[in-house]
C-alpha cells in the first residue's frame, strides 16, 4: 500500500481484551499513547480453585466489562462519540472469555457506527513495546530488524520482525509455556496462586544459590521445553518434603505449616527460576546475533519477572543492543497492548466484519508471512 493510500492512525482507539482472566479496556491516542488502561483481574476469584475454570472466567468478564468500560472512559475524559475505532482480541484464548469481549466490542461498533478491528492477543503482547504514557514517556523505540521473546501463561516463542506486522517464527515451546511451568512449580511449593509472581518473590529472598535444575537446550534449535524441568522440580520438592516429614503430592496445602521452611522454598524457587531464565536468555541472545537484530523486545506475563528482565538487560547491553521491556503492568494482559496492535492493523487498512468470531487457537504468524527456519 502506498503512503497516500494508507489511512492515518486512529486518533482515539478503544481496545478490549478478555482472552483469559483479565477484563481490560484502554483508550489509546495516536496509536500508542495510553489515555486510560483499566484491568479487572480475576486472580482472587481463581485462587479458590488454584487455576482458571473457563466458565467462571467468562461469567466474570460478563460481570465486569461494563464497569471497566465506564472507568476507562472516565479516566480518559472521553465519551464513546470521541472514539474513532474499536479493537478487540479475537484469539488465541479461552473461547467463552473471548466471546464476551468480542460481542461487547461488536455491539459498541454497531451501535455507535465505528469501524471494528480484530487483534491477535500475541501481537498485542509484542506491540506493548511501542506503548507510551499519556505524556509521551516510555522506553526507547524498537528498531528493526528485531528479535522478540514472548513468554506468557499460554505461550512461549521467539520471533524475528523485520518490519511492522510481519513475523518469522524462530522457535516455540514444544510442551508447557514458561508461565505455566512457573504456576505449576508454585503449586508444588505450596505458594499462593498465581505461582509466577509468588515463585519470583520467593526466589528473590533466597540466600543460598545451590539448587541445580536441568536445562533443556534442545540442540541448536530455538525451541523450548519445560516439562523435564517441571518433573525434576517435582522430584526434588517431593524428596525435600519427605525428608521434612511433610505429606507429598497434590492437596498438600498452602498454609505455612504445610510448606517447606521458607529458606528451602526460596532456594528451590531460585533454582527453578534460574534454569528457566538461563535457557530463555541464551536462546534469545543467540537468535539476536544470528539474525543481525538491532534491538530486542521482551513481552508477556513472565516478562514481569525481575530476574529475567535483569539478566536479559545485562546480556543485551554486552552486545550493544537496546532491550525494550514494557513495565510489568503492560507485560501482563491488558487492553492497552491490544490498542497498540489494533492501531497498527487499522492503519494498515484492516477492518473486521460484524461476523467476527473467536479463534481460540489463532497462531501469531499466519502462513503467508511466517515460516519455520
Ligand atoms: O501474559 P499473561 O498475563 O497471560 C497470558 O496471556 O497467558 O501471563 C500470565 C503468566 C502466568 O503464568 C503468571 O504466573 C506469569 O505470567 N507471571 C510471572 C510473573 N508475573 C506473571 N511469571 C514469573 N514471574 C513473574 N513476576
Ligand atoms: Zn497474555
Amino acid at each position: 500500500m502506498s503512503d497516500d493510500a494508507r489511512p492515518p492512525d486512529p486518533s482515539l482507539l478503544l481496545a478490549v481484551e478478555s482472552s483469559c482472566d483479565e477484563t481490560g479496556i484502554a483508550l489509546i491516542q495516536d496509536g500508542r499513547r495510553i489515555l486510560s488502561n483499566v484491568v479487572a483481574s480475576q486472580t482472587a476469584l481463581h485462587a479458590a480453585t488454584g487455576g482458571i475454570v473457563p466458565e467462571v472466567a467468562a461469567r466474570a468478564h460478563l460481570r465486569w466489562i461494563v464497569p471497566v468500560l465506564d472507568q476507562a472512559l472516565s479516566d480518559a475524559g472521553a465519551t464513546l462519540d470521541d472514539v474513532d475505532a474499536v479493537a478487540v482480541t479475537y484469539g488465541p484464548g479461552l473461547a467463552g472469555s473471548l466471546l464476551v469481549g468480542i460481542n461487547f466490542a461488536k455491539t459498541l461498533a454497531w451501535v455507535h457506527d465505528k469501524p471494528l478491528v480484530g487483534v491477535n492477543h500475541l501481537e498485542g503482547h509484542l506491540y506493548a513495546a511501542w506503548l507510551r504514557d499519556a505524556d509521551g514517556t516510555g522506553p526507547v523505540e524498537p528498531v528493526f530488524p528485531l528479535v522478540a521473546l514472548i513468554v506468557s501463561g499460554g505461550h512461549t516463542f521467539l520471533v524475528e520482525m523485520r518490519d511492522h506486522l510481519t513475523y518469522r517464527l524462530l522457535g516455540q515451546t514444544v510442551d508447557d509455556a514458561a508461565g505455566e511451568a512457573f504456576d505449576k512449580v508454585g503449586r508444588l511449593l505450596g505458594l499462593p496462586y498465581p505461582g509466577g509472581p509468588a515463585v519470583s518473590r520467593s526466589a528473590e529472598a533466597a540466600t543460598r544459590h545451590d539448587a541445580d535444575f536441568p536445562r533443556a537446550w534442545l540442540g541448536e534449535t530455538y525451541d523450548f521445553s519445560f516439562s523435564g524441568l517441571k518433573t525434576a522440580a517435582r522430584r526434588t520438592i517431593d524428596e525435600a518434603r519427605r525428608d521434612a516429614g511433610l505429606p507429598v503430592g497434590a492437596g498438600a496445602g498452602t498454609e505455612p505449616e504445610a510448606r517447606l521452611p521458607d529458606a528451602m522454598t526460596a532456594e528451590l524457587a531460585w533454582g527453578f527460576q534460574d534454569s528457566v531464565v538461563d535457557v530463555l536468555v541464551a536462546k534469545t541472545m543467540r537468535a539476536a546475533e544470528a539474525t543481525g537484530a538491532r534491538s530486542i523486545v521482551l513481552g508477556g506475563g513472565v516478562a514481569a519477572n525481575t530476574a529475567l528482565r535483569a539478566r536479559l538487560a545485562i546480556e543485551a547491553e554486552a552486545l550493544g543492543l537496546p532491550l525494550i521491556v514494557p513495565r510489568p503492568a503492560l507485560c501482563t494482559d491488558n487492553g492497552a497492548m491490544i490498542g497498540a496492535a489494533g492501531a497498527r492493523r487499522f492503519a494498515a487498512g484492516e477492518r473486521a466484519s460484524l461476523a467476527l468470531d473467536a479463534r481460540p487457537s489463532l497462531p501469531l504468524a499466519l502462513p503467508a508471512v511466517a515460516g519455520r527456519r
